[in-house]
């Protein structure tokens, strides 16, 4: 099979790439720019580290070109005509897109349709899974009610936000109605055209290969900064939720759908309210498992941010059978290993 991965050489693509690249059978085309180093302007220390790391495998094909080049788009679907497409480039940071919308939208926007109408022209048959986001119900998250605990906030009934929760009549950020677009582009091309499309609406995903930083990334931003002794600025009280999926996890979630015979389907997707963490509680966790402190300041809270965000997981867990492996304690210290094995590149 020929599988393409959009942003291959980001976190949750290079993890998509060595899946389905590890048992040598399949073509993988990974396309990415690199151009996460110049979204969190982080001097090239990001995911060029992951686009040589995939050189390691041998079917492997590499495509270094930007997602709204549809000349390039197009030539790579002539070529390879994928079987499956996980389009998981994107600018993922909210305060890039607070900064600069047009290019935010470019990207998540017509990047999307680039990619996945490439997909219609070339393959239609063919499957596309989209890295969508909980962003996109923007505030109506904050209309649940909540209770407040020692460490954290909770919801006070409901276990987790389900697919059937609105999208409009709310505030976003440019960002959550990139992705908004392009996640109702992809649904329309199931409904439309008759494509298997697959969008996964995923809150915090972490794992090895990924490079946090404080606009996109918290876990892995923490990690770091305990690591190397930084300061850590925490926006708001520390007591905001969110779920959290170890991206081991999240692949198999993709490849359940690819391998099933759903034509369609948009799952929430993340640890669901077994697998959560407050950000006070992470920093308790990390100070544990590195055995040091690192100071911490308070400011604002962000606009428009969360206080509590939790996927609801039941119609993943359904119908694709699939269920979230690693705990939160556990996927923390898979983290930091890897980490402090690859300390300069943190550095
Ligand atoms: N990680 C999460 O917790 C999370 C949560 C919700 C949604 N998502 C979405 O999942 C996707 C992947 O997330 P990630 O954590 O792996 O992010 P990432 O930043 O590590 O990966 C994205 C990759 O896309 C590439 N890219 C960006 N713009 C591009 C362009 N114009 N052309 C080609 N490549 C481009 C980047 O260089 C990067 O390698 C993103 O679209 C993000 O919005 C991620």
């Amino acid at each position: 099979m020929n599988i393409l991965i959009t942003g291959g050489a980001g976190m949750i693509g290079s993890h998509c790439a060595e899946y389905y690249a590890a048992d040598g059978k399949n073509k993988v085309v990974v396309y990415d720019n690199l151009m996460r180093s110049k979204i969190f302007l982080s001097g090239k220390k990001s995911v060029e580290y992951n686009w040589r790391y995939l050189h390691r495998y041998k079917n492997i094909v590499f495509i270094k070109n930007d997602i709204r080049d549809s000349k390039a788009v197009d030539n790579c679907f002539r070529r390879y005509r994928p079987d499956l497409v996980i389009h998981a480039a994107g600018q993922s940071g909210v305060r890039f897109s607070l900064d600069n919308p047009l290019d935010d939208l470019s990207i998540n926007t017509v990047g999307t349709v680039n990619v996945l109408d490439a997909l219609r022209r070339h393959n239609p048959g063919g499957a596309f899974i989209y890295c969508s986001t909980n962003k996109v119900y923007g505030e109506h998250v904050n209309k649940v009610q909540l209770v407040e605990k020692k460490t954290r906030y909770n919801f006070r009934k409901l276990q987790g936000i389900p697919e059937t929760q609105t999208v409009d009549h709310t505030g976003h950020t440019p960002y959550g109605i990139s992705k908004l677009a392009g996640d109702l582009y992809v649904q329309d091309y199931a409904h439309t055209y008759g494509m298997k499309t697959g969008i996964f609406r995923m809150s915090c995903i972490y794992g090895t290969r990924q490079f946090g930083f404080e606009d996109q990334g918290w876990i892995a931003w923490f990690t770091a900064c305990y690591l190397l002794g930084k300061r850590i600025t925490i926006y708001g009280d520390g007591k905001q939720v969110r779920d959290v999926l170890w991206v081991d996890d999240l692949v198999r979630a993709y490849d359940a759908f690819f391998k099933s015979a759903l034509k369609y389907g948009v799952f929430n997707m993340g640890g669901g309210n077994r697998q959560t963490l407050s950000l006070l509680e992470l920093l308790g966790i990390l100070e544990e498992i590195t055995g040091r402190k690192v100071k911490v300041s308070f400011k604002d809270w962000r606009k428009l941010d969360q206080k509590v965000y939790i996927s609801d997981i039941t119609l993943a867990r359904k119908v694709l059978k699939w269920k979230p492996t690693i705990a939160p304690r556990e996927g923390v210290g898979l983290l930091a290993r890897w980490m402090k094995d690859n300390k300069k590149l943190f550095q």
